[in-house]
């Protein structure tokens, strides 16, 4: 997410009388870029143009993640980097968005560095809030909204690729997991209605867009509720709306919530092949005493029939993961039984994290985080070695296969390749020849690493 920035270009005038530029930084989640094209849209719509330099920008918006303590000092790190900014460039206005603006509030104003804080569902106040900055006064809106959903904005998209898109299908969280911070950041969750999610997938078709992304905090609880002669509309139903628009649009979602995961969802998969068949599931510690005490709604045993039921009704689902190391009173055995739980579940890939207390969550109030930061560290070594030999073997058990897969650009490493990712989320690099961005390619994969498969173009035949 993060931008590089040509400090040489701090020193050019502001040129009087043009329009004011806006240049926004975003940290954290896909919620988080989505959000930002949402906060794009509405400034455009006031009058801003959007640009990517931030030397340029008038104005300078950072996107904020609180979800662990090293999220929050990567961007103090970039607040005081913008402090010197100010110097430089007298009514450059910077504004904090996001979890940070939400948890800190006017904490941030405090130093002079910001002049603007804007919570997560404050985002309309926006324009509002720069005018006041620009006339002299400080702006906070943290007010938290049980409808907010930004439903009727078309977010200007910011990705770039023109191929894949996040659309966000709800806001907030009202799942309690001890360690989160997003209930408190984020509010309860809602639902956005669903024509007008419809309304943008089309949009995105009609601009070229081959993939899309369903995001919210939890998917699986997704729902409409029935108004006058319609059905609830559940995920599932939503899932398959989107599916339908175009067999060939890409359907994915995330993040789901292994208590959430329905057998509804699984048929719907399986049904439509335009919905990609790879499940986020975090499963966030393999010790059924460590899941009651993350409040997390599920034991060990459950959620392996999840994954067993995944596997029974989408028999080729590629399944990814997160996981904590070190939260509260976590012993050597509950760290055994993480272990054990990966090596079965055989997943694809997984994001891995070290338990950091965030405040004002149940955690922080009820339990010491009272396993020492090395061992914290160790066991999270021991998960990401673990789950590298997993992503290996994984890939491995493709080489030899084809795959279909929806080329987003070109390969970093050099313009001669293209790289996309299959069904099952996988990045794969292969030889442009004709291909461009947004084709789908059959690729048969030669050989990969744990993080990318490598392949070359072929017909469509396994063999
Ligand atoms: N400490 C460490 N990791 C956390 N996550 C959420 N809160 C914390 C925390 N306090 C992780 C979880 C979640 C992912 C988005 O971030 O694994 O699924
Ligand atoms: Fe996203 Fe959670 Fe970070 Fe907020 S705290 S930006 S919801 S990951």
């Amino acid at each position: 997410m993060k931008k590089e920035i040509d400090y040489t270009r701090f020193n050019s005038p502001v040129t009087p009388n043009r329009s004011r530029r806006l240049y926004i930084e975003t940290y954290g989640c896909q919620m988080n870029v989505s959000d930002s094209e949402v906060v794009a849209a509405i400034m455009q719509q006031a009058g801003f143009t959007i640009t990517d330099h931030m030397a340029d920008a008038d104005v300078v918006l950072i996107n904020t993640c609180s979800v662990r303590d090293n999220a929050e000092q990567r961007v103090r790190g970039r607040l005081d980097l913008f402090r010197l900014q100010k110097q430089r460039m007298p009514g450059l206005i910077v504004g904090v968005l996001g979890c940070m603006a939400e948890r800190l509030k006017e904490q941030l104003l405090e130093n002079g560095t910001v002049d603007l804080v804007a919570g997560p569902d404050a985002y309309r106040t926006l324009p509002q809030l720069v005018h006041n900055a620009e006339s002299g006064q400080q702006g906070v809106n943290t007010l938290l909204s049980r409808e907010e959903t930004y439903a009727d904005i078309s977010p200007v998209r910011t990705d770039k690729n023109g191929v894949t898109a996040f659309v966000s299908i709800m806001r907030g969280c009202n799942n309690v997991c001890a360690y989160c911070v997003v209930p408190y950041t984020r509010g309860a969750e809602r639902s956005r209605p669903s024509e007008t999610i419809l309304r943008e997938v089309r949009t995105l078709l009609q601009n070229g867009y081959r993939e899309v992304t369903l995001l919210g905090q939890n998917v699986n609880s997704y729902c409409e509720p029935a108004a006058a002669e319609s059905k609830t509309i559940t995920f599932a139903r939503l899932l398959e709306r989107v599916a339908l628009e175009d067999p060939s649009l890409r359907v994915r979602f995330s993040t789901s919530h292994p208590k959430d995961m329905h057998n509804d969802v699984l048929y719907t998969i399986a049904m439509y092949p335009n919905i990609c068949n790879h499940i986020h599931l975090p499963v966030q510690s393999g010790s059924s005493r460590i899941l009651e005490k993350m409040r997390r709604g599920y034991s060990r045993e459950h959620y392996m029939e999840r994954l067993a039921k995944i596997r029974e009704i989408i028999p080729e689902c590629a399944i990814t993961t997160d996981i904590i190391a070190g939260f509260c009173s976590e012993t050597d055995d509950d760290h055994a039984q993480t272990l054990s739980l990966m090596r079965e579940a055989e997943y694809d890939a997984a994001f891995m994290f070290r338990y950091s207390e965030r405040p004002g969550t149940k955690a922080a109030r009820h339990y010491p985080d009272d396993v020492p930061t090395e061992i914290k560290t160790r066991r999270l070594n021991e998960i990401i070695a673990l789950q590298n030999q997993l992503s290996l073997e994984s890939n491995r058990r493709d080489v030899g296969k084809i795959f279909i897969v929806l080329a987003e650009g070109n390969s970093k490493r050099s313009d001669a390749f293209l790289f996309g990712r299959t069904s099952h989320n996988k990045v794969t690099v292969f030889p442009k020849a004709k291909f461009k961005a947004g084709d789908y390619v059959p690729v048969k994969i030669t050989t990969c690493t744990s993080a990318t498969l490598i392949g070359e173009v072929t017909g469509m035949n396994n063999e």
